[in-house]
């Protein structure tokens, strides 16, 4: 008897141990560069942001479960055509130069490029970049359309020199120590590195307007299955609530306030 409740229980714990295993979701690998608040910044060992919370609802929805795998912005889209990541959400713009390597999906957000002074900086429009004589040093994150706008804009031109860093932080510290003259980033991290250094501002006149979209490697499935999902999180409001909650609530520039110091 007692030899039959103990294969009993042997059983119905394998049993148990097998439904799990089927039912394990599945998780898809999205590769982003956590330094771009509000869209993916560290809070404390978490990557939190838009685009964190807006890949977690979409892969939710289609069933899947979600790994972060923060990288360079630099290696982004390499991680995700040779399939190292499913996919990729870092506040990236759609460029005919990119979509040569990886497919987009539809656009989820739109960024502006923007440029960030010293409060006294002699630089007051994005215009005085360009001005005849100009000789700026311009700093950017490597890889980004603000490094690529400003090498064509500014160095190729003969109208002074790019300086490329890892990420938006150390470009900005840089502005901060007065080794470089402005930073050339996308508009809402501008707005939060601003809001957590003294002494900094955004010009009003925009570099660029540009599209966010997620990345996947060319001719893969998930692309259309993440459209569709994209699609009924924007129809019932999900998407605008993800948005809301980072910006123009003053949260995203609290969330960045020791970041700046902290990396
Ligand atoms: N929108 C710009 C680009 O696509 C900058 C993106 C930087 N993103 C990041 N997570 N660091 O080139």
């Amino acid at each position: 008897m007692k030899k039959l409740m103990a294969l009993l229980v042997c059983i119905a714990m394998m049993a148990v141990s097998l439904g799990v295993l089927a039912e394990e979701t599945p998780t898809l690998v999205m590769a982003t560069n956590a330094s771009f608040p509000p869209y993916e910044y560290y809070d404390g060992d978490t990557i939190v942001g838009i685009d964190a919370e807006i890949a977690a609802a979409v892969c939710e929805k289609m069933g899947y479960a979600l790994q972060i795998d923060d990288m360079e912005f630099d290696s982004i889209i390499a991680a995700v055509s040779s399939g190292k990541a499913d996919f990729a959400m870092a506040g990236m713009t759609v460029t005919e130069e990119r979509k040569q390597m990886v497919d987009f999906s539809d656009s989820y957000a739109t960024g502006i490029q923007a440029v960030v002074v010293k409060e006294d900086s002699p630089i007051t429009t994005v215009d005085d970049l360009f001005a005849e004589g100009a000789n700026y040093t311009v700093g950017v994150q490597i890889s980004t359309t603000g490094d690529i706008y400003t090498t064509s804009d500014i160095e190729e031109a003969g109208l002074g020199t790019v300086q490329r860093f890892p990420n938006g932080n150390e470009a900005v510290m840089a502005l901060m120590s007065g080794k470089i003259d402005c930073v050339v980033i996308d508009n809402e991290p501008a707005k939060a590195y601003v809001a957590a250094n003294e002494g900094l501002k955004v010009l009003e006149t925009e570099y660029a307007v540009e599209d966010y979209a997620a990345c996947f490697a060319k001719d893969s499935e998930l692309t259309a299955q993440f459209n569709a999902a994209l699609a009924e999180l924007t129809e019932d409001g999900t998407i605008q609530s993800i948005i809301d909650k980072y910006i123009n609530t003053g949260d995203a520039a609290e969330a960045t306030d020791g970041e700046a110091a902290a990396e």
